[in-house]
């Protein structure tokens, strides 16, 4: 049933990373034609930003070595409108994209020392300088750029992580010329106050929230309750990932994304419109997790799919 609360949006826009986030993560490397497959069925669900791949080093992580092969096979989802998004962490990555014709990329930054080590392999400031001509020539082209934003909340070494913390590198990375910015809960350990503490204080720093998106893991089952703090806050863009596929390689303590289709029960519960036909989208996570030879971790994917 539908009923409306105070002062929410009236619409979200959600950014699917199940066929990045999600797929990076798994054991098993997924064949590129049931990628693919993913991707369509995720667009045909109504799913209007769905981060493809990453363009990194395959050896870092060989789950997505195929780009080059997948990111054509998409093109009929592009040009049908789509956005889709691909990982870039460097000037190599960029000219593998570019060259595939991407229009969208995202560079992704850490707050804390200890994860830019382990995930980029540079400092913190290392990780900037390497982005930098990145956005810049991504800039100059008008290809769209994210900013990814690592351990906002807590980091699995170094514990909780200080805002001031967090805002410092996220203004870095606006300064960069990011068109958006994404706050990555990593690990799941983020709760409500916090959400909200963050975003606030990126506004008294100059960042609006029409240019923040929030990315939540659910390890803590936490996900959805820190969602309901943005959206409260003016926060429109959504990370969440099909079925709860997700994770990360280089910390191993980050369950899946937010599941779509838990964000997608709560926010048309609330009335809010995000375009995502729920039964299409469930079916596509059930389809995955046969692909996966294991079932969705996804609350609402089990409750609607017992019903069938
Ligand atoms: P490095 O070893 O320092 O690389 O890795 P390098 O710059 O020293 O280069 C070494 C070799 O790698 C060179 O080849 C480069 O050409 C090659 P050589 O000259 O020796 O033959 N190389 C590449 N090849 C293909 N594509 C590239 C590329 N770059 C260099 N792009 C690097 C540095 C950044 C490459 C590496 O650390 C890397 O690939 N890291 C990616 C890690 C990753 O993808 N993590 C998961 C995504 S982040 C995430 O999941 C969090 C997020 O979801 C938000 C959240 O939840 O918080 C976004
Ligand atoms: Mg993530």
């Amino acid at each position: 049933m539908e009923v409306p609360a105070q002062d929410l949006p009236p619409r979200v826009r959600i950014h699917e990373v199940g066929a990045r986030d999600g797929l990076q993560n798994e054991k098993t490397v997924v064949p590129t034609e049931v990628k693919a497959e993913f991707v369509h069925r995720l667009a045909a669900a109504g799913l209007t930003t769905i981060e493809a791949t990453s363009f990194v080093h395959p050896k870092w992580v060989p789950q997505l070595a195929d780009a080059e092969q997948l990111f054509p096979q998409l093109e009929d989802v592009r040009s049908a409108g789509v956005a889709l998004p691909v990982l870039v962490p460097n000037e190599r990555g960029l000219d593998r994209a570019v060259a595939l014709g991407a229009r969208r990329i995202a560079v992704f930054g850490s707050a804390t020392e200890t994860f830019a080590r382990r995930n980029l392999n540079r400092t913190v400031d290392e990780s900037l300088a390497m982005f930098e001509p990145v956005v810049a020539r991504a800039k100059d082209d008008k290809v769209h750029v994210r900013g990814y934003l690592s351990m906002c909340f807590g980091d699995p070494w170094e514990g909780p992580v200080p805002v001031h913390q967090v805002v410092r590198v996220a203004k870095a990375l606006m300064d960069l010329g990011c068109d958006e910015l994404s706050l990555g809960d990593t690990i799941g350990v983020a709760t409500p106050g916090h959400v909200q503490a963050l975003l606030a204080q990126l506004n008294e720093e100059g960042v609006p929230t029409s240019a923040i998106g929030v990315h939540f893991h659910d390890t803590y089952g936490q996900a959805l309750a820190n969602t309901l703090a943005a959206l409260q806050h003016g926060v429109t863009t959504v990370d969440a990932s099909a079925g709860g596929l997700g994770g990360c390689p280089y910390a191993k303590s980050a369950t899946g994304n937010l599941a779509t289709e838990d964000l997608v029960w709560m926010l048309h519960g609330l009335g809010i419109e995000t375009g995502v036909d729920l039964g299409l989208l469930t079916a596509t996570s059930v389809w995955m997790a046969e692909r996966l030879g294991r079932p969705s971790p996804s609350r609402t994917v089990r409750a609607l799919s017992h019903k069938e």
